[in-house]
C-alpha cells in the first residue's frame, strides 16, 4: 500500500513546506500541485532538499509578474526531475507513476497565458492531451498511475462548489481544463486511471460561501482530488502551529482505499481529519 501525502497550492506559505513534519509523517511520496511561491525559486529548491520522492507540477503563480516566461523557466530548471509537466514521473521506489497535466494553467478549459506561450510555446488544446496521454504511455502498466496537474478536469461539475467550479464570478461554471479531461478519456483506452490531484481553485469559496466539494469519483471508478487548501497552516486551542496535508492511500492492486484531509501537529500528531473515501471493504 503507498501513503501519499499531497500539499496544496503553497502561494509563498515557507513555514508550510516543514521539511522536519515530513519526515516524520514519512509518506511514500510527496505530490505538490504548483502556485509555489510567484516565482521565488527558493521554494523548488526546497522541494529538491526534501528526503523523499516528491513530484510537482508548476501552476499559473510560478510564472510571477514575468509574461516573458524566464521566471518560469528559471523555476522548472530549479525543480530539475521533480517536475511533471507532460511527463512521466517515475517514482519507484515506491512504485508510484505520475504524471503531469499542463503546467502554468489558470483552469477556465483551455487558456495559455503570455508566460506559457513564451516558455513552452503555442499548441492547441488536442496537442496537450496528447502530450499527457503519451507520457501516461510510457508508464509501467504494473504501477498505479496517478495525474498531477495545477488546474483540475473539466467534467466536474459546473455549481461554484463544485471540485473546478468558478466561484469568483457569477454565472457559476465549470472552469476545469478541458485537455486533462481528454487526456484521461485517451488514457483510460488502455489502463485505468485511479487517482487525479490537483489544487488553483482553493477550498475556501469567496463571499462566504463555505467549503468547495474536494472529492469526486466517477462512474470509472477514478478519484478526482481538489488539494487547493489556502492557507496550509493553522494554529490549535493553544496557538500551537498546524500543518495541512491531503492524504491518500493506494492499494497494490492501484485502488484508492482512503482520501482524506489532516491537520497536523509539528511530531506528527493528527489535530483533526476530514474523512472524504475510504474502501467500503475498510472501516472508515
Ligand atoms: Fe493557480
Amino acid at each position: 500500500m503507498l501513503r501519499l501525502a499531497i500539499a496544496g497550492d503553497l502561494h509563498g506559505q515557507w513555514d508550510a513546506l516543514d521539511a522536519a513534519l515530513i519526515e516524520r509523517l514519512a509518506p511514500d511520496a510527496l505530490l505538490v500541485v504548483g502556485d509555489l511561491a510567484d516565482g521565488d525559486l527558493r521554494f523548488p529548491r526546497r522541494l529538491r532538499e526534501l528526503n523523499l520522492p516528491v513530484a510537482c507540477v508548476l501552476g499559473n503563480h510560478d510564472a510571477g509578474r514575468d509574461a516573458s516566461g524566464r521566471t518560469l523557466a528559471l523555476m522548472e530548471q530549479a525543480l530539475g526531475p521533480l517536475h511533471c509537466g507532460w511527463s512521466l514521473r517515475l517514482l519507484d521506489p515506491p512504485g508510484l507513476a505520475v504524471v503531469g497535466g499542463r503546467p502554468g494553467s489558470p483552469g477556465g478549459g483551455f487558456y495559455l497565458s503570455a508566460a506559457v506561450k513564451a516558455h513552452w510555446g503555442e499548441l492547441s488544446l488536442f496537442d496537450s492531451a496528447e502530450r499527457i496521454t503519451a507520457a501516461a504511455r510510457q508508464a509501467p502498466p504494473d504501477l498505479p498511475l496517478v495525474l498531477l496537474a495545477h488546474a483540475g478536469p473539466s467534467g466536474l461539475g459546473s455549481a461554484a462548489s463544485d471540485p473546478c467550479g468558478r466561484d469568483w464570478k457569477r454565472p457559476a461554471c465549470d472552469w476545469g481544463d478541458q485537455d486533462l479531461q481528454e487526456a484521461i478519456v485517451r488514457i483510460r483506452r488502455t489502463r485505468p486511471v485511479p487517482l487525479v490531484v490537483f489544487g488553483h481553485m482553493h477550498h475556501r469559496l469567496r463571499h462566504g460561501a463555505g467549503q468547495r466539494r474536494s472529492l469526486h469519483r466517477d462512474r470509472q471508478g477514478t478519484v478526482y482530488l481538489n488539494a487547493a487548501c489556502v492557507p496550509r497552516h493553522d494554529v490549535d486551542a493553544h496557538g500551537a502551529p498546524l500543518r495541512h496535508f491531503c492524504w491518500v492511500e493506494v492499494s497494490a492492486g492501484g485502488s484508492v482505499t482512503l482520501a482524506s484531509q489532516r491537520w497536523f501537529h509539528g511530531d506528527g500528531a493528527i489535530e483533526r481529519e476530514e474523512l472524504l473515501l475510504c474502501s467500503p471493504a475498510l472501516p472508515c
